[in-house]
């Protein structure tokens, strides 16, 4: 990974994204790097987890956080580019540019007008890289191999970002999905080309409409309300689905990117296999690992 950008799921091979995760778990039980390196975390978007797990995984590896999380505090209220503010960052140090847009595509562009490494945190309904990279962290966690397990990714696929990013870091594994929302938030509504690329990476999936009881993983992601075009739409979806804890296997899990809205009560967490928050606390280990291989760490310095 050393001095590479990740822009989609899709950069990664599944040795590099097993290094991650052996790392990650050294990290997790207690080992701490010292890199001394400065990351810069641009969020142009809200956001809890993303930005508070790098930030704290930035203190991990030993690295200094620069940046924002609130972009009406900086001069781009002025007007200024997308490329100047990145490229200030850069000039006060960033050795590592992690972005988060409401823009497809912004991460990208970065990458390829930036002379340091980008991470993509989220760009629009895209693309959630490093989200994807702790949820399959968080099933190895559960299940160990991840052949043959049955997935249900539910709820809004349409404008989600973090159901195709899963999907595309699955497809390194022998797993079957199935994608579960009403026929408005289904995957070939999405105007990216998921469909055609899980065809073309060989991954065994179906659309469904409903809950298949005979599942492992369950993950559930909320209506993502502000990338609806049209509020009315949004009313006629906001409720079509809900977890159901009576259909789910007594061995299964269920993940959510979080935040959630009402797609999974409250009453379901104190169930073992409510795991949303055990995978939240994850991401911050798999983010500090991999900002440490990106950053040029290996084991011997
Ligand atoms: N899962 C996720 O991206 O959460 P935040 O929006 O809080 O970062």
């Amino acid at each position: 990974m050393k001095n590479r950008s990740l822009v989609s799921a899709l950069d990664l091979k599944k040795r590099e994204i097993l290094d991650i995760f052996d790392l990650a778990d050294e990290i997790k039980k207690g080992r701490r790097l010292e890199i001394g390196r400065t990351v810069a975390l641009l969020f142009f978007e809200p956001s809890t987890r993303t930005y508070y797990s790098f930030n704290t995984a930035a203190a991990l590896i030993g690295c200094r956080v620069i940046g924002f999380q609130n972009p009406s505090r900086t001069s781009t209220k002025k007007g200024e580019s997308l490329q100047d503010t990145a490229r200030m960052f850069v000039g006060y140090g960033a050795d590592l540019i992690v972005i988060r847009h409401s823009r497809a595509g912004a991460p990208l562009y970065l990458s390829q007008v930036l002379d340091v490494p980008v991470v993509n945190a989220g760009d629009d309904s895209r693309e959630h890289p490093t989200q994807a990279l702790l949820d399959v962290y968080t099933i190895r966690e559960r299940f160990g191999d991840l052949d043959g397990l049955k997935v249900g990714i539910m709820g809004d696929l349409r404008y989600g970002r973090t159901p195709s990013s899963l999907a595309y870091l699955l497809s390194n594994w022998k797993v079957h999905i199935d994608f579960i929302a009403p026929d408005l938030l289904q995957i070939d509504k999405r105007n990216d080309s998921l469909e055609e690329r899980l065809k073309r990476l060989g991954v065994k999936y179906r659309k469904r409409e409903e809950l298949d009881a005979d599942i492992d993983v369950l993950y559930v992601t909320r209506v993502q309300r502000e990338r609806f075009p049209d509020e009315a739409e949004y009313e006629r979806v906001r409720n079509s689905y809900r977890l159901d804890p009576s259909v789910l296997p007594r061995d299964s899990i269920v993940l959510h990117p979080l935040p959630r809205v009402d797609e999974i009560p409250p009453s379901f967490d104190s169930d073992p296999r409510a795991w949303y928050f055990r995978q939240a606390e994850n991401g911050r280990y798999v983010r500090a690992a991999l900002m440490a291989g990106i950053l040029g760490w290996s084991d011997g310095q």
